[in-house]
């Protein structure tokens, strides 16, 4: 059985196109993102239209029941920062046996997922657009994860930037209360600087073993395909650093 997103405004503003998609997201002080003006194609604007009640979810309509959302109980995998989805839609239709969740706040980028995901005919994804750190308060109820991606983050490299980057303690806290027990928090990424920033967090963490063992780099699991952003790094030259923290009481 398939079910339907439960009432799912499309996120956005009325204006002289129709519509134009905005993200959501509450007021706060500091965002790991710049909104960026990204133009989106007739196709893109489209996918809002036509699929957006199929795949969408609205950061103001509450905390999920994933049985429900999905019609079904399946281990459940939310990744953050999908960009323009290429890879979360690859595992989403690589593991049929589990459901997927998706949040970006990259406009273009969810149109892209949204028609890209309606060509296949994938049933078990669902995408927010909308912030991150919002949807984990407000919608993803506690201890209903199984995995948990954060892949190639922005890494603010500048000084007065870093706590811009959404890998701190107090969001690895929050991750921990929505994953499972044995549930994983998978993050990666291509610049030395945040892997290690990443390990010095996710180390000093409560409540998590490294499955590598203490400060060890992950290899890439299999279930993870290359990025858009994981390539633009290598054809830069950038290594690769992966990171397995298992929830452990
Ligand atoms: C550098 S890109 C990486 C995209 C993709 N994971 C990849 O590897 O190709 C980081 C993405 O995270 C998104 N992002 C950053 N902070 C976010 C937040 N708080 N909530 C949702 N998306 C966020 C950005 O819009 C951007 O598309």
């Amino acid at each position: 059985m398939e079910s339907t997103s439960p009432n799912t405004p499309l996120p956005g503003i009325a204006d002289e196109h129709g519509f134009t998609p905005r993200p959501e997201f509450k007021k706060k002080s500091i965002r790991s993102y710049v909104i960026r003006a990204g133009r989106m194609t007739p196709a893109q604007h489209r996918a809002f239209e036509q699929q957006w009640s199929r795949y969408g979810l609205s950061l103001f309509s509450g905390q999920i029941d994933p049985a429900q959302l999905f019609g079904r109980t399946a281990p459940l995998v939310l990744e953050v920062g999908f960009g323009m989805g290429a890879s979360l839609l690859a595992m989403a239709k690589a593991e049929p046996e589990k459901d997927f969740i998706g949040i970006e706040v990259h406009p273009p980028g969810v149109g892209r997922l949204l028609n890209d995901a309606a060509e296949a005919g994938i049933t078990n994804l669902r995408v927010y657009m909308a912030d991150a750190n919002d949807v984990l308060e407000d919608c993803i109820p506690n201890e209903v994860l199984s995995r948990f991606q954060l892949y190639f983050p922005d890494p603010w490299h500048k000084k007065k930037h870093q706590k811009r980057r959404i890998a701190q303690p107090a969001f690895v806290a929050q991750v921990r209360t929505k994953l499972k027990l044995s549930g994983v928090l998978h993050m990666a990424t291509d610049w030395q600087d945040y892997a290690d920033h990443m390990m010095e967090v996710l180390s000093s963490a409560p409540g998590f073993d490294n499955q590598a063992g203490e400060y060890i780099f992950s290899a890439k699991p299999s279930y993870r395909p290359n990025t858009k952003f994981e390539q633009r790094g290598e054809r830069l030259g950038h290594g690769v650093w992966d990171l397995l923290f298992e929830k452990k009481v």
